[in-house]
């Protein structure tokens, strides 16, 4: 699994939270932050979307993976110290551990101390031998990498799921940009990209029948009036999946059922009948469409591997003009 860093409300850190929701709200149209997903509950069904007939990406991300990690590790060459962004616990880390030869170290991002120590002491049981540095951050920030992966031939980061596309164009290429200044000029970066498809199966993909992303949606706002002790009713706002052509891009919305007032810090809200909440932005992308993006941030497309119906690709990338 790889999502974007949860979000953890220490005391200090609760007025910022509910500014910069209320700013969100202040837009128009209306936007919550997908961080808000990811609580507890959150994480749980978004590891059920992952398992779901219409989600097709952990699936088909994890057969390209099964079916080319071993060309992968040979693309990284040897020696590599392996930087995940995300969570360290998904079985297609494994698969690219089992195959990189003599991997100098593995050094698994992510902000949630608790889940990050977890995910990094069962890799540590399984690969006893391997050095594995968990660094705790937020990797859409600027952070520093542990010295003793300095005796490393190549810094490699693995960045799985699509995450990236969850990211607006300007944080993508920021994001990317951190990326590149990590790997250094012999690095490389693998990632995980989703591509454009048709919208029908795009919608399905964010509108499952079992309802199971429609509870991860409106999740947000549970985790909103638990950590910053906001009203929100989850009764009354309803969960849409929507492909927006111009922005290539599905959009996740809450809809409100009805005029309604919500509390937040001191604010007081007020949300119209059929008013759109929106929480989130999937990105997919063509591969000439990624290859411009990489290239804003110094990055060049170096292999793609895809599945049979092209539906998810694993994008290798190194700097530009190195090639
Ligand atoms: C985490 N991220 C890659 C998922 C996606 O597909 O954009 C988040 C998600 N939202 C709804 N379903 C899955």
């Amino acid at each position: 699994m790889s999502k974007l860093p949860a979000s953890v409300a220490a005391p200090a850190q609760a007025d910022e939270l509910t500014n910069s929701a209320l700013a969100g709200l202040r837009r128009t149209p209306k936007q919550l932050s997908p961080v808000w997903f990811y609580d507890e509950l959150g994480s749980t069904l978004f590891d059920s979307i992952c398992e779901l007939p219409e989600y097709y990406v952990t699936r088909t991300e994890m057969q390209i993976m099964q079916d080319h990690s071993a060309e992968m590790a040979q693309a990284l060459g040897p020696r590599v110290a392996l930087i995940e962004y995300g969570s360290g616990s998904s079985l297609k880390t494994r698969l690219l551990l089992d195959k990189l030869q003599d991997l100098a170290s593995y050094v698994p991002i992510d902000i949630s101390r608790d889940y990050l120590l977890e995910a990094a002491g069962s890799l540590a049981r399984d690969y006893p031998a391997l050095q594995i540095i968990p660094v705790v951050a937020d990797f859409t920030q600027p952070f520093d990498l542990p010295t003793q992966i300095a005796a490393a031939q190549r810094r490699v980061v693995y960045f799985p799921g699509s995450t990236l596309g969850n990211f607006e164009r300007p944080q993508a290429v920021r994001v990317l940009g951190g990326m590149r200044t990590i790997i250094g000029r012999r690095g490389a970066v693998l990632i995980g990209i989703d591509l454009k498809k048709d919208p029908r199966v795009l919608e399905r993909a964010y509108d499952d029948a079992a309802g199971i992303t429609a509870r991860f949606n409106l999740n947000a706002l549970r985790h909103m009036n638990r950590e910053l002790g906001a009203d929100f009713d989850l009764t009354a706002f309803e969960h849409r999946a929507l492909w927006v052509e111009e922005q290539n891009r599905i959009e996740m919305h809450l809809v409100s059922k009805r005029d309604q007032i919500v509390h937040l810090g001191d604010e007081e809200v007020a949300i119209g009948r059929n008013e759109h909440l929106r929480t989130e932005c999937c990105h997919k992308y063509t591969l000439e469409g990624f290859a411009d993006l990489a290239a804003e941030a110094d990055l060049a497309v170096v292999r793609v591997w895809t599945d049979a119906e092209r539906q998810f690709s694993v994008q290798l990338l190194e700097p530009r003009g190195i090639q």
